[in-house]
């Protein structure tokens, strides 16, 4: 496994693989990398010739400097990981070589990102896309590997990547979970042992919403079957529970707090639901 830290030297490298006829895939992340992350790297390995992970914890993209601070990423454990799981290149650019002076051109990505998570946090979907943006126009990937975990970002990615005719595949890789059917996060970490306990009751709630609808429920009930699960736990703080439509998918989608720790999580609703629903 190669490691390269500045653009231009991941460019020298990618240029000879192309020359042997390589197909690449790229698997963006921010490090702190888990077994969820390892799912789109063994994709990537199964698919691609030519695997890279890019590790960028990227400024933009977070709307409280505190949480950008408490970003904790372990480089030396990443990058065993990624070598175990057979990655061929790494990409790991500091900020001053993304950003060398203070971004001028962000990519925006109107609609899909003004939802959900949007809603809370402004300007986050903008740097997410923007780093996107500049992650595949250095490593030009065949396909670049995204996560269901993240539905809403993953819509906003194949989206900019339609509108913008950017000539990548966008693959989907659908969410890992722990055998309690918390999905995996680099956030897990920060919830204590009394929240790690309640953390799980997110998944419940969706799978309820999910059971709701295919016992023919509208978005309403599904809705209000999900809610009543997160009520047994007083001590979650909800942020958003929405039945909304991602890529052509029909999700429900939430965001709730613990303590300080804020989750993400999403299922898909069955295509029983979407005829009985419309
Ligand atoms: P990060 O949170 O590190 O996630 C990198 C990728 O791993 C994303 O595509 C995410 O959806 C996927 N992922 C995370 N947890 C997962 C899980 N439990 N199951 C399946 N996939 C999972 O998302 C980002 O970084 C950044 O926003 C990035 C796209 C790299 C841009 O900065």
């Amino acid at each position: 496994m190669t490691q390269h830290a500045t653009i231009a030297a991941i460019r020298r490298h990618l240029d000879e693989v192309r020359r042997g006829g390589k197909s690449i895939g790229l698997v963006p992340t921010m490090g702190a990398l888990h077994a969820g992350h390892g799912a789109l790297i063994d994709r990537a390995r199964r698919e691609s010739d030519h695997v890279v992970v890019s590790i960028f914890v990227n400024p933009i993209q977070f709307d409280r400097q505190a949480d950008y601070e408490a970003y904790k990423v372990n480089l030396a454990a990443d990058l065993q990981f990624c070598e175990v799981r057979g990655t061929d290149a790494v990409f790991v650019p500091g900020v001053e070589e993304m950003y060398p002076q203070p971004a001028a051109t962000f990519v925006e990505v109107t609609g899909v990102s003004d939802q959900l998570c949007g809603k809370f946090r402004p300007g986050h979907f903008r740097g997410v896309a923007t780093v996107v943006t500049k992650l595949l126009n250095i490593i030009a990937p065949d396909k670049a590997y995204f996560g269901e975990k993240d539905a809403q970002q993953l819509a906003v990615i194949q989206r900019m990547v339609e509108d913008l005719n950017v000539a990548v595949e966008i693959v989907p890789v659908p969410t890992v979970r722990e055998s309690d059917g918390l999905a995996l996060s680099s956030r897990n970490q920060r919830l204590t042992a009394d929240e790690r306990r309640v953390a799980p009751v997110l998944y419940r709630a969706l799978q309820a919403g999910q059971s709701a609808a295919q016992n023919g429920a509208g978005a309403n009930e599904i809705r209000e079957a999900a809610l009543a699960v997160l009520r047994e736990q007083p001590s979650i703080r909800l942020e958003y529970l929405e039945v909304v439509e991602l890529s052509g998918v029909r999700r429900i989608a939430a965001a709730i707090w613990l303590g300080s720790t804020r989750l993400i999580d999403n299922v898909s609703v069955t295509a029983r639901t979407l005829q009985s629903a419309s």
